[in-house]
């Protein structure tokens, strides 16, 4: 099994959430495998490939990166190797295993709704930043598009659109731009994920405000932020499940089988979806308690009396 993740950003999912969650299930059900990281690098991207494309691959399994992921499935098919597309889309794989990202995007919809009627604001006139993921990721407009549809729908309105991005420092960049641009007036923020969340709220926190922001991945920055009041919640996404999922697409494949799904991407990608939570302060527990966050890493001093209030140990 050969497995290219897309970059090694502390702040995101892929080395500490995915990589020992694939290496394990692979493991264990008798795959080798080899899992390398692109490290933001289009170019590597397609090295990597090509490394493991001339030692041998049964399968591939591929998280895009800016595109990168297409080209290498055209190799891998050329050569009858089946290609999962693993979390983000791929033109061409066999099959999408993902998430559901509209519902991943309805749940951070949802959170500023609920974060601006918590603090007593009418929405259809709040003043809200809306953020969203690298538009090379196809998964950053399923997530806008499910966020919008519950936006839209409560009346809300952009004061402001920042450019999409999976950068966190970016992030932080944008949203001060953002944060001039509507003159601080800001009552929530639609974040597409923990990561673009927690740079935003480094300077919601040096100007002093404490608004809705939404997220996703329950990363350990997410869920400190959850714990502190600071983002309303996040949307978890537990590894296990999604390397489930690809693992049972690729035993029906090897065996020469077809894998029945009820989904498909527009462009009809067979489209393996799993469902998402969403995690307030109540649940930070139960992502804990599932091992994909340790109260060890949660509970700095700063976060131990948030963790005591909801029962994180
Ligand atoms: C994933 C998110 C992640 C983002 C940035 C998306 O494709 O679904 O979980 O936060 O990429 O890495």
């Amino acid at each position: 099994a050969c497995v290219i993740l897309p970059d090694a950003d502390s702040g995101t999912r892929w080395e500490p959430g995915d990589r020992p969650a694939l290496e394990s299930a692979l493991t264990a059900a008798g795959y080798e495998a080899d899992i390398q990281n692109a490290q933001s690098d289009t170019a590597k991207y397609a090295t990597i490939a090509d490394q493991q494309l001339s030692k041998g691959c049964g399968v591939m399994i591929l998280v895009d990166y800016q595109g990168a992921g297409a080209s290498v499935t055209e190799k891998a098919k050329a050569q009858g190797i089946p290609v999962i597309a693993y979390d983000r889309p791929i033109a061409g794989a066999d099959y999408y295993v993902s998430f559901d990202n509209e519902v991943v995007g309805q749940m951070q919809g949802q959170m500023i709704v609920d974060g601006l009627a918590a603090a007593g604001k009418d929405i259809t006139k709040a003043s809200i930043i809306y953020s969203s993921g690298d538009p090379a990721d196809g998964n950053a407009a399923m997530f806008l598009k499910g966020a919008l549809s519950v936006l839209d729908a409560a009346g809300a309105k952009a004061a402001f659109t920042m450019e999409g991005t999976w950068d966190g420092a970016k992030a932080g960049t944008l949203f001060e731009q953002a944060f001039t641009a509507v003159k601080g007036k800001v009552d929530a923020v639609l974040a597409p994920n923990d990561n673009n969340a927690a740079s935003i709220i480094a300077i919601l926190d040096k100007n002093k405000l404490t608004v809705p922001v939404s997220g996703q991945d329950a990363s350990v920055a997410g869920l400190q932020n959850v714990l502190l009041g600071k983002q309303t919640a996040t949307v978890y996404k537990p590894f296990q499940l999604e390397v489930a999922a690809a693992l049972a697409v690729i035993k029906e494949v090897l065996a020469g089988k077809t894998y029945a799904t009820d989904k498909t991407l527009d462009d009809g990608t067979p489209y393996v979806h799993v469902d998402p939570v969403s995690v307030g302060a109540d649940k930070v527990k139960d992502v804990v308690a599932d091992g994909n966050a340790a109260a060890a890493d949660i509970c700095t001093a700063a976060v131990a009396a948030a963790c005591e209030k909801y029962g994180v140990k």
